[in-house]
């Protein structure tokens, strides 16, 4: 048997060495310290969840200073997920672990449109009304805010507090 369920010692610093491996799901890496819990937010998951969820924040990282780290068994992330997280930490990787091993590894990507997960703050916005009306962000250059598109308000700071 190899180490199967061991705890990391892949990083002769000691990054990693807090949590353990997991066996199947998604291990969400390089996130901005500090951001791991607006990334859980992201998720939807709650006090009530029966995931079995695993949140390092904070953890010396070789390239970042800090860095957190979110790993998920038994889910993988939706594209919709995926771009919500590139928002708040634009150098996260996404590992998909299968039995053990990382079977696949991206970075995430600013997406440039965000529809529907995030809430206008201008309470008099068409898309905070009973119209059917999804809300559409354009996201600013290097995702430093976003631009609604009907009413254009922006958003710069706490991004998390305005996601649906
Ligand atoms: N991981 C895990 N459980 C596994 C396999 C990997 O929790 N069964 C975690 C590792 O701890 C690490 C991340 O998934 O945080 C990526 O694993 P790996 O690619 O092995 O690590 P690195 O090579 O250090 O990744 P990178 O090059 O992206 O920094
Ligand atoms: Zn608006």
């Amino acid at each position: 048997m190899k180490h199967l369920a061991s705890a990391d010692t892949n990083n002769d610093d000691g990054e990693g060495l807090l949590v353990r491996r997991i066996k199947n799901g998604t291990v969400i890496d390089h996130i901005d310290g500090g951001e791991a819990l607006n990334v859980v937010k992201i998720l939807g998951i709650v006090g009530t969840t029966s995931e079995a969820l695993t949140i390092a924040t904070n953890v010396p990282s070789k390239n970042m200073g800090m860095k957190d780290i979110v790993k998920i068994s038994d889910r993988e992330l939706s594209k919709e997920e995926v771009d919500r997280i590139a928002l708040i930490s634009p150098r996260a990787t996404i590992n998909i672990v299968r039995n053990y091993k990382v079977c696949e590894k991206k970075g995430v990507e600013i997406p440039t449109l965000i529809v529907g997960s995030v809430r206008c703050p201008n309470p008099g916005c068409i898309t905070r009304t009973n119209e059917p009306i999804r809300s559409r962000f354009a996201v600013l250059p290097e995702g430093k805010g976003l631009r609604c598109i009907y009413c254009d308000s922006v958003i710069t700071k706490d991004i998390t507090s305005y996601i649906i």
